[in-house]
């Protein structure tokens, strides 16, 4: 069977990973990055799990065609979470366990909304139910002016340092830099509509009650962009949750925290894939 593969839905054109046999594990990845920032956890799942690792479009090799028809302007986590649905559909997967990175967290909660019956769990991976409050929406503003202004690389020079904690921009620069250097060609046009959907997406915390089956929270003790206290408030409002600190790590577990985060995938996994 192909790893790489494409999928052509409402004008996107989707390239996605698909790796492995068992409990179908759909990766999704958040802003300014593309389905590479899992590749760390891949070795470690493969065996057990059938890993669906997608690029979201406009992101790494999948195309973004903002004027394609079907797809509301300016998108929304809810018309992500259709794309997402269309690769199961394809796929003939009638069930997956759902990890979100950060914005792919907020994709994952439009998807819980929309089709909780294809989800057997899922896990926030640095990502919140809230809505962002008028401060952060302001200055994902001033973001978009600056990338418009810019470009990107200016941009992603500039953030990419906030989303590590200390003890990582000590002890293991090249992660920073490595990070840096891949995503630095990033489409300003990508970017802007990300932030575009991000502050238009509503408070899902009445999903994180509501939901029947297991949900994960994977928190970065020094995490910048969802605070720590945000995260604890949030885990606690589901029927099953399963809530995991990762100390001295900021908001790229999957680079910070390979191991711990690798083993409590695992084990979440098959907890909820039962
Ligand atoms: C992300 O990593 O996806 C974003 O930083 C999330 C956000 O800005 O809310």
């Amino acid at each position: 069977m192909p790893e790489e593969k494409w999928l052509e839905i409402n004008g996107q054109k989707i390239f996605y990973r698909d790796i492995g046999q068992g409990i179908c594990t759909v990766l999704i990845h958040g802003f300014a990055e593309d389905g590479r920032i899992w590749d760390k956890q891949i070795d470690a799942l493969k065996n057990d799990f059938r890993l669906i690792i997608p690029g979201l479009p406009g992101s790494g090799k999948s195309i973004m065609d903002s004027h394609a028809p079907n797809v509301s302007n300016p998108i929304k986590m809810d018309d992500y979470a259709s794309l997402i649905k269309g690769l199961l559909d394809k796929e003939k997967i009638g069930s997956c366990v759902l990890i979100g990175h950060s914005m792919g967290g907020y994709i994952t909660l439009a998807f819980a909304e929309k089709y909780p019956e294809m989800l057997s769990g899922f896990a926030l991976v640095h990502s919140t139910a809230y809505t962002d409050s008028e401060e952060k929406k302001a200055l994902r503003q001033k973001s978009i002016e600056f990338i418009q202004k810019n470009g990107s690389a200016d941009f992603i020079r500039q953030s990419t340092p906030n989303l590590f904690s200390d003890f990582t921009k000590e002890n293991r620069p090249e992660l920073i830099e490595e990070i840096i250097e891949r995503y630095d060609n990033f489409r300003p046009e990508s970017l802007v509509s990300y932030y575009k959907a991000m502050i238009l997406r509503p408070d899902r915390t009445e999903l994180l009650k509501s939901f029947k089956r297991p949900i994960m929270f994977i928190i970065g003790g020094k995490d910048n962009i969802v605070p720590l206290e945000d995260s604890l408030k949030l885990s606690h409002l589901p029927t099953i949750s399963y809530i995991h600190i990762l100390e001295n790590t900021g908001h790229m577990g999957m680079l910070e925290s390979t191991p711990e985060l690798n083993k409590y995938l695992k084990d979440f996994i098959i907890k909820a894939g039962v």
